[in-house]
C-alpha cells in the first residue's frame, strides 16, 4: 500500500496483533555479547513472519526502536533499513529507526498504531533491539581525531553511568533512587521487589511459560569452530538470592538506593510484533491474538522518571473513561525497582491496600529485573509477556506501561477476547 495515500478507515476497524516474538535476553558478558543489535533485529524480523507465513511484501512499514546509538554507529546508521534489507524485506520497503530512550518499541507500536487508524497502512512491524554488551568504547572526536596529534587516546564508556552527564543530567539510577525515597519506597521494598521478580520468573517458567515457540524463539549463534551456540532461554534470571545477600550491595552512581540487584543488567535481546488492521487479519486468515485498544505516551520532569509510567497509564485511561479496575493484569517495566513502585504508588493514590492490590497483578511472571532490559527492546517485550499472560488466562484487558531517559513514558492498552 502506497503510505501517502490517505485511505479513511472504518471506526471499529481494530489494529490487531497477529504474531509476537522475542529473542531470549542475554546477560552483558553472555552468549550475545558481541551479537549486534542489526543481527539480533534481522533474526527477530525474520522469525515474527515466518511464523505467521506472512510474505514480507505485505509489510507496508517498519518501526524499529533502539537506543544506544553508539553500540551501532561502528555500523554507521539508519539500522531499521540495513535490518529490513538484510532480513530479505523487498527494498520498497519502508522502515523507520526510533530512539525514545527504552520507551522506543512500544513507541514504535504507537506508531504503527498510528499509521493503521490513519490508514496510512494495512500491515506494519513494530521491532525493538539493543545489545548493550556489544558497545564499542568511543574515542571523543574534541580528544582523538582532532586533539591528539601525539600521544595515548583516551576512550570513553557510554554505558557507565547511563545518565546524560556531558549535558548536565543526573545518572537515571541517581534520579529514580531519590525519587523512590521522596515517595517513601525504601531500599528494602526495592530489595524485596527485586527477589520478587527473580522469584516470580522461576515460577512461571517452571509452568512452561517463557518457552521458544511462543514469547521466545531459539537463538543460534554461529562459533569460530564447532558446532553454533544455542540460546533458548533467557540468561539474567538468578536464583538463590536472598534479602540478606541483596542489602549487602553497594548502591551504583550515587544513587541512595540503587544496586546491581534491584537494577536490571545491560542485556542484549530483540523483539517484534506484526499488527494490521483487524479486516486484513481476516482476509489472510490469520487469527488476532490480541486487540490494540488505546497506546499514550507521556512526558514529565526529567528527575521524576519513575512516575511517568503512572501518567502514561492515567492519561490512557482517562480519555477512555476507564479505571485500573477495568484492567486484569498490570506490566510496569522495571527500568529499577524503584520506578515500578513508585508508579504503583502513583496509581494507588497513596492508598495502602489499593498498593498491594496493584502490586499483586503486577509483573506476574517476573519483569526487567529478571529477565533482563535490552532497552531498545523492552517496550515491545512488556506487551507481548502481557498479551500472552491474557491469553493463557483465556481473555481479559491489560495496560503495559514503561519508562525513558529524562523522563518519557508510553502506555499501551491491550485486550484478548
Ligand atoms: C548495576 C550494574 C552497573 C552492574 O553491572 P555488573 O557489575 O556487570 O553486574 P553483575 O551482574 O556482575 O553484578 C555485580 C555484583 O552484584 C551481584 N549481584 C547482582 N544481582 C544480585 C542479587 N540479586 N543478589 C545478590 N547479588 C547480586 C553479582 O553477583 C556481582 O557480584 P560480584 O562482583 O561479587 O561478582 C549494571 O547492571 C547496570 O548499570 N544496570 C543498570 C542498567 C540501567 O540503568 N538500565 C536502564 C534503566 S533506565
Amino acid at each position: 500500500m502506497d503510505s501517502n495515500v490517505v485511505v479513511p478507515v472504518p471506526a471499529r476497524d481494530d489494529v490487531v496483533i497477529v504474531s509476537a516474538v522475542r529473542t531470549p535476553f542475554g546477560n552483558f558478558d553472555g552468549a550475545l555479547k558481541t551479537t549486534s543489535s542489526i543481527d539480533l533485529g534481522v533474526m527477530v524480523l525474520k522469525e515474527v513472519v515466518s511464523r505467521i507465513n506472512l510474505d514480507p511484501a505485505a509489510v507496508d512499514e517498519v518501526y524499529y526502536g533502539t537506543c544506544i546509538p553508539a553500540e551501532y554507529a561502528i555500523y554507521t546508521n539508519v539500522p531499521a533499513r540495513q535490518i529490513t534489507l538484510l532480513a530479505g524485506f523487498p527494498t520498497d520497503n519502508i522502515s523507520l529507526t526510533i530512539d525514545r530512550a527504552c520507551c522506543s518499541s512500544m513507541t514504535a507500536l504507537r506508531q504503527g498504531f498510528r499509521a493503521i487508524k490513519a490508514g496510512q497502512a494495512d500491515i506494519v512491524i513494530a521491532a525493538g533491539a539493543e545489545s548493550m554488551g556489544n558497545t564499542p568504547l568511543i574515542a571523543s572526536a574534541e580528544k582523538a581525531r582532532w586533539g591528539t596529534r601525539i600521544g595515548h587516546i583516551q576512550l570513553e564508556d557510554v554505558l557507565f553511568e547511563l545518565g546524560y552527564g556531558r549535558k548536565g543530567f543526573a545518572p537515571v539510577a541517581t534520579d529514580a533512587g531519590e525519587v523512590a525515597l521522596e515517595h517513601g519506597i525504601t531500599r528494602e521494598m526495592q530489595d524485596e521487589w527485586a527477589l520478587n521478580s527473580h522469584a516470580r520468573w522461576f515460577e512461571a517458567f517452571k509452568a512452561g511459560k517463557y518457552r521458544v515457540g511462543e514469547e521466545l524463539m531459539k537463538v543460534e549463534i554461529p562459533q569460530r569452530k564447532g558446532d553454533p551456540l544455542i540460546l533458548e532461554k533467557d540468561e539474567p534470571p538468578r536464583e538463590n538470592l536472598s534479602l540478606e545477600k541483596m542489602a549487602k550491595l553497594k548502591p551504583i552512581y550515587g544513587s541512595p538506593t540503587v544496586t546491581a540487584g534491584n537494577a536490571p543488567g545491560l542485556n542484549s535481546g530483540a523483539s517484534a510484533m506484526v499488527i494490521m488492521r483487524r479486516s486484513k487479519a481476516d482476509e489472510l486468515g490469520l487469527k488476532p491474538l490480541a486487540i490494540i485498544e488505546a497506546c499514550q505516551p507521556a512526558a514529565g520532569e526529567p528527575k521524576y522518571m519513575a512516575e511517568v509510567p503512572a501518567y502514561a497509564i492515567q492519561k490512557m485511561l482517562h480519555k477512555r473513561g476507564l479505571s485500573l479496575d477495568d484492567v486484569d493484569l498490570i506490566e510496569i517495566n522495571e527500568a529499577f525497582a524503584a520506578v515500578t513502585l513508585v508508579s504503583l504508588k502513583k496509581l494507588a493514590g497513596d492508598d495502602p491496600e489499593k498498593f498491594k492490590a496493584l502490586q499483586a497483578r503486577t509483573n506476574v511472571n517476573g519483569g526487567a529485573i529478571a529477565i533482563g532490559h535490552p532497552v531498545g527492546a523492552s517496550g515491545a517485550r512488556i506487551a507481548m509477556t502481557l498479551m500472552y499472560e491474557l491469553m493463557r488466562r483465556g481473555g481479559g484487558t491489560g495496560v503495559a506501561a514503561i519508562c525513558g531517559g529524562l523522563s518519557q513514558g508510553e502506555a499501551i492498552l491491550i485486550k484478548v477476547e
